[in-house]
C-alpha cells in the first residue's frame, strides 16, 4: 500500500495566512499542518508516500520533510500545477502509485484515529470514511440503508440526506488511475472524489467505515484555530 498526501490547493479561504505560505505549512499547535496527515499514514503503517504539491512552496516542504528518513520513511514530492481537483491526485501520482493500491489523506485533515486495520484488511474496490456531524452539507454526504450499505454520495448537497460526512482520507485498488483518468470536470472546474466514489458504488464496489475519533478539516479560520485548541489540550492530558 502506498500513500499520498494531497497538500496543494489555492486555499483562499485563509488569505492573507495563505499569501506567502501554503496551508499545510501553518502551525496547528505546535506542528506545521502537514505533520498530522504524515502521522496518521504512518501510524497506518504506510511508509512509502508522495507529497503532492503547488509549485509556489514546493522548495519549503522539501526543507520541511526531506528524504523522509527522520520519519523512517521514504518521501517522493510531484507538483500540480493547477488545483485542478483531489481526483486529480491519481493521475498526477500514477508513476508513483505504480501497480500497487493507495491510501490518499488530504493535507489539512487532521484525525484522531487508527488506520492500520483498515489498510492491513484492504484487498480491493474503494474505501472511505464518514464521521456524524452536525453540519454535513459542507462536505460530500453518505447515505446508507439500514444495513449500513451505501446508497448515495453527494458533493456539497442543500438538503444532506445523512449527517455522515466524509473525511478526508480514501483508500483504493490500483483501477483508481484509470477512473480518475475518465472523469469530466464538475461544474467548478474540478474533478470530484465524490464523483469517483460514485464511479465504485456503481460497480458495488464501495465500502465506508464509520470514525469516532476527532476530525478537523483545518481549511478555515474557525476550524484551523479549533484543531490548535484540540492538539493543546491533548498535550496538556499528556503532560499532566
Ligand atoms: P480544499 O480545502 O477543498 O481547497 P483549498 O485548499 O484550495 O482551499 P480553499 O477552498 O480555501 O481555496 O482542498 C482540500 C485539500 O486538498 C487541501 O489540502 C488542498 C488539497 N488540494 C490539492 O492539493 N489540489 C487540488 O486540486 C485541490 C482542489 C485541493
Amino acid at each position: 500500500m502506498k500513500g499520498i498526501i494531497l497538500a496543494g490547493g489555492k486555499a483562499t479561504r485563509l488569505r492573507p495566512l495563505t499569501k506567502i505560505t501554503s496551508k499545510q505549512l501553518l502551525p496547528v499547535y505546535d506542528k506545521p499542518m502537514i505533520y498530522y496527515p504524515l502521522e496518521t499514514l504512518l501510524n497506518a503503517g504506510i511508509k512509502d508516500i508522495l507529497i503532492i504539491i503547488a509549485p509556489d512552496y514546493a522548495g519549503h516542504f522539501l526543507n520541511l520533510l526531506g528524504s523522509g528518513r527522520h520519519f523512517g520513511a521514504r518521501f517522493n514530492y510531484e507538483i500540480q500545477e493547477e488545483p485542478r481537483g483531489l481526483a486529480d491526485a491519481f493521475i498526477v501520482g500514477e508513476n508513483f502509485i505504480g501497480k500497487d493500491s493507495v491510501a490518499m489523506i488530504l493535507g489539512d485533515n487532521i484525525l484522531d484515529h487508527d488506520f492500520s486495520d483498515a489498510i492491513n484488511s484492504f484487498k480491493s474496490g474503494a474505501l472511505g470514511f464518514v464521521k456524524e456531524v452536525p453540519n454535513a452539507s459542507a462536505f460530500g454526504v453518505v447515505e446508507f440503508d439500514k444495513n449500513n450499505k451505501v446508497i448515495s454520495i453527494e458533493e456539497k448537497p442543500e438538503k444532506p440526506k445523512s449527517n455522515f460526512a466524509s473525511v478526508g482520507m480514501y483508500v483504493y485498488d490500483n483501477r483508481v488511475i484509470e477512473i480518475a483518468k475518465n472523469l469530466k470536470p464538475s461544474s467548478r472546474g474540478e474533478i470530484e472524489i465524490t464523483d469517483l466514489n460514485n464511479v465504485y458504488l456503481k460497480k458495488g464496489e464501495l465500502k465506508v467505515g464509520i470514525i469516532e475519533g476527532m476530525w478537523e478539516d483545518a481549511g478555515s479560520f474557525d476550524s484551523l484555530l479549533r484543531a490548535s485548541q484540540i492538539m493543546q489540550a491533548k498535550a496538556k492530558e499528556m503532560t499532566d
